[in-house]
């Protein structure tokens, strides 16, 4: 099939690579030159692990090629994939709906044949039905240019694996034509067996928000008994091992620490939130705000816990932090909770070093006041505090030996559960965790 695919950011260039390997013909559109550039000469501009291998096949197999020109676009496409980014509003808890909104107006006119757009971002529900209209009273083909929801499911760190062996594939049509050509699209996953279910458009919007609402409020479930557990001298570690066996329970996005960060799961919950309150059902939802405050908690805890470490004063100390990322195998740092404290540890006055293996240069952009550092023991030079706030395995396999040899001070905050308290503790660390008393 001839597919196009509309944004390029993280989603976009992931499922415009992965199609253009299974096999179709695939023109992706963004209007930032300097991606499209990097990306047609094989350099993918985020960290993703084997997307680059991938880039490098789907070029080299000559299906994957790369404009800014939306008419282009428009005449090339059997169906349209719009993959643009829903971030949260400035002082609001909504999404932004104005990219996709954009790529729909911008589109439609040149929309001189059949064919399907389908939107893959995350976005409130009755956004689609709205998109639709516009689609219909814009493009030239009229009701023929249909409109589909395919909500995403891909973690960053694992895209390729979830995009070319998803969970499942959710697809929201009103029509069997919208169905047939979503189904021929993904014809190469279906036949592998990932199982298929069929929607309506509303429907298929909320998949996607309930989905990271489930995992937030997971993570935030374990978090709050973190909470009991230091104030009553329990170990939350112990507590999420003990209910993970239980496999109504389940271990997966039950770990304790520092909480949930990124692009997706902050905002996909507060858009929430705000989507319901506009439906008149902001009662259903009311819990997510509890646990969007359990989230945050978890970084004034961890700021708390450094402070102490360092003796009840940040003013003057030196603090080496271990990550940026939002989480492992990402250089992404939107809403990163590790950057969080670090930037709150920086405004109580600590002198505050950062080091990640991947989340750098995009981490001295968004926090230009704090120092940075290529190495663990480069950061923890004369540090009075380590924190351990991203669990890059680079962190967890530090040998406390030889980090305590050019610390000033031995004391390590560990807001992730990734380090031997007993090891560390052995080496002459006075170790403090999260969930424990
Ligand atoms: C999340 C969802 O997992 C994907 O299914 C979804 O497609 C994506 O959002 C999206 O909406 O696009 P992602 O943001 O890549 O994916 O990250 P996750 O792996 O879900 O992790 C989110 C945060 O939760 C990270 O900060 C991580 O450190 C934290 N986390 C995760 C925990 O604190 N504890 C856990 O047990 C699991």
């Amino acid at each position: 099939m001839r597919l196009t695919v509309i944004g390029t950011g993280y989603l976009g260039a992931t499922h415009a690579i992965c199609m253009a390997v299974l096999g179709h013909e695939v023109l992706a559109l963004d209007r930032d030159l300097d991606r499209l550039e990097a990306l047609a000469g094989g350099r993918v501009p985020f960290h993703e692990p084997g997307l680059p291998e991938m880039l490098r096949k789907a070029l080299d197999s000559g299906r994957l090629r790369f404009t800014d020109d939306v008419a282009e676009v428009a005449a090339f496409g059997d169906v349209h994939f719009v993959c643009t980014g829903t971030p949260q509003l400035p002082g609001s808890m909504g999404a932004d709906l104005s990219q996709v909104e954009g790529a729909v107006t911008a589109l439609a006119p040149h929309l001189e044949r059949p064919c399907l757009v389908v939107g893959k971002s995350t976005v409130p529900v009755g956004t689609a039905e709205r998109l639709a209209a516009t689609l219909a009273a814009l493009a030239p083909v009229g009701e023929a240019a249909g409109l589909a929801w395919n909500p995403e499911f891909l973690r960053e760190g694992h895209a390729i694996e979830d995009t070319l062996r998803p969970s499942r594939l959710v697809l929201g049509v009103t029509s069997d034509d919208a169905r047939e050509r979503l189904e021929a699209a993904f014809a190469p996953l279906l036949a592998a067996g990932v199982p298929c279910v069929v929607t309506d458009l509303a429907t298929a919007e909320l998949v996607k928000v309930a989905a990271n609402s489930f995992l937030a409020t997971k993570i935030s479930f374990i978090n709050a008994m973190a909470e009991v557990c230091e104030a009553s001298g329990a170990d939350v570690h112990q507590l999420a091992a003990a209910l993970a066996l239980d496999d109504r329970i389940g271990g997966r996005f039950l770990k304790p620490g520092l909480g949930f960060g990124g692009g997706c799961l902050p905002k996909d919950i507060r858009a929430f939130i705000h989507r319901a309150e506009e439906l008149g059902t902001g009662h259903s939802v009311r819990f997510l705000r509890e646990v969007d405050d359990i989230n945050q908690r978890r970084r004034g805890r961890t700021v708390e816990l450094v402070r102490e470490a360092a003796g009840g004063d940040l003013r003057g100390v030196r603090v080496c932090v271990l990550g940026a990322a939002f989480k492992p195998h990402s250089d992404d740092v939107r809403d990163a909770p590790a950057l969080d404290v670090a930037r709150r540890l920086h405004e109580e006055g600590a002198r505050v070093v950062v080091v990640d293996p991947q989340a750098l240069d995009n981490a001295r952009r968004t926090h230009p006041e704090l120092e940075y550092a290529g190495s663990a023991l480069e950061a923890a030079a004369g540090a009075h505090v380590v924190a351990l706030l991203t669990e890059w395995d680079q962190f967890r396999g530090l040998d406390p030996a030889r980090l305590g040899a050019v610390v000033e001070r031995r004391a390590v905050v560990d807001a992730r559960g990734a380090l031997d308290p007993v090891a560390w503790r052995a080496a002459g660390w006075t170790h403090r965790g999260l969930g424990a008393a």
